[in-house]
């Protein structure tokens, strides 16, 4: 039996006077509690009741190096020594938004901000300056962050269909306390369905600001685009006067050094980055062409925040970028391999234990499901998981010292080793027979 003494009353002690009794409401997901972290180190991390995890949660994405990683942790220190932030200008923006360039094929210029939520917000606002238009289509099964002009909840496909005249239903806020009105200039489609973008986007097209997509669906089921889509997107959306924004804040960094939009080969023309860019501390950017990113330079368009581009952020972020460029970024093969022989090695034991299962595995990210279908490649095909045996099943692991995201979704960083991958797969085969007992 796991011990959870401690997390239990500390979450206990929580509920007094932190709202909800965690930071950000996801994490109340966690069974059978959130747990209270006491030190990580690496690709483990430890509890308040002195349990050791092999971490896959990775702080939900940002942790491409690892926990508390020397390198980034001396540059964060020494940075921090100088002074936290200014209120002034100072060389690390200038140092940072050079290499972005250097590395973000879409990118002339860049601007920082804090997290993925309002690098999302920026993009579309500048969309909007650009084009002049309100509307923006975003799609079934993605997340764009928390704010009320992108949060949606998504209660059924038949939401996403468009009537021959491009119409779609009004999209339902995501929580309560949000305004209907925030999402009307949203329009609602599902992803990968080429005829339902023509069908929208050439009859709309007047009123369309922007197209905002996850390359690959990494929110729900890391589901990929299908052969020619994100192409389909780019060429459509650049025919039609309507700005493309691929928000990268999960596979940036993470897919290859210069996100999915490198990887593949596409060119938006704005990106979103944020999680892995810091390697844990916060910071986020827009990188674009510069017909769009000048509207920043002539004060059209309002970009503000009191932290952005702190020293200590943008020190985390250069240590970051530079591990991860060692060796010509070597390491990105390293963390593929790793995730390819977990993704292989779950499906054989759910195979062995007779359990329908689905990994659908991309790079160093992968989602794995409990399901009765041989692929998952909708959104529609994804909602018939079973959530409540997934969660289960992440339970169980703790017991068997792996930290997992009760949704599905794994991540791997750079410090994993062969090792970890070889004891996790031991993890799964327990798990997995106390899950069918
Ligand atoms: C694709 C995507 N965009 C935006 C966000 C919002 O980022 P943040 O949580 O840093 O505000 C997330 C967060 O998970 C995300 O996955």
């Amino acid at each position: 039996m796991l011990k959870i003494d401690q997390s239990l009353s500390k979450y206990e002690q929580a509920k007094k006077h932190l709202a909800g009794g965690v930071a950000s409401s996801l994490r109340a997901s966690q069974k059978p509690t959130p747990l209270y972290a006491e030190s990580a180190k690496g690709a483990r991390i430890r509890d308040v009741d002195g349990n050791e995890y092999i971490d896959y949660l990775l702080a939900y994405g940002p942790l491409i190096l690892g926990h508390a990683h020397d390198g980034l942790t001396d540059a964060i220190l020494s940075a921090m020594r100088k002074g936290y932030t200014y209120g002034l200008q100072h060389d690390g923006e200038i140092e940072l938004a050079n290499v972005l360039i250097d590395i973000l094929p879409c990118a002339d210029k860049v601007a920082l901000s804090g997290s993925g939520t309002e690098a999302v917000m920026l993009a579309l606002r500048l969309a909007r300056a650009h084009t002049g238009k309100r509307k923006v289509v975003r799609f079934h099964g993605h997340y764009h962050g928390w704010s009320d002009s992108i949060f949606t909840s998504f209660p059924g496909a038949g939401l996403a269909q468009s009537d021959n005249d491009g119409q779609t239903a009004a999209v339902p806020p995501g929580t309560q306390g949000q305004s209907e009105n925030s999402l009307a200039d949203i329009i609602l489609l599902p992803w990968n369905d080429f005829a339902a973008l023509e069908n929208v986007l050439r009859v709309r097209a007047h009123e369309i600001a922007a197209v905002i997509s996850e390359p690959v669906m990494c929110n729900s089921g890391c589901i990929q685009p299908k052969s020619g889509y994100l192409e389909h997107l780019r060429t459509l959306t650049k025919e039609l006067g309507i700005v493309f924004i691929l928000d990268e804040v999960i596979t940036g960094f993470r897919l290859s050094l210069g996100g999915a939009h490198g990887r593949f080969g596409i060119k938006p023309d704005l990106v979103t980055i944020g999680k892995a860019m810091g390697g844990g501390i916060a910071i986020s950017a827009v990188g674009g062409s510069a017909e769009l990113m000048k509207h920043i330079d002539t004060a059209a368009v309002s970009h503000l925040g009191t932290l952005n581009g702190n020293s200590v952020a943008t020190s985390a972020a250069l240590a970051t970028i530079r591990e991860l460029k060692c060796d010509n970024g070597v390491v990105y093969d390293r963390m593929e391999n790793l995730f390819i022989q977990l993704s292989e090695g779950i499906r054989e034991l759910m195979h062995k234990h007779s359990i329908a299962g689905v990994v659908n595995q991309v790079g160093p990210v992968f989602h794995m499901m409990f399901i009765d279908v041989k692929e998952v490649t909708d959104f529609d095909t994804f909602n018939r998981r079973d959530s409540g045996k997934y969660v289960k099943f992440a339970e169980l692991m703790l017991e068997e010292g792996v930290l997992l995201r009760p949704n599905g979704l794994w991540y791997i960083s750079a410090v994993h080793e062969q090792a970890d991958i070889e004891a996790t797969l031991l993890a799964v085969d327990r798990a997995l027979c106390k899950l069918i007992s």
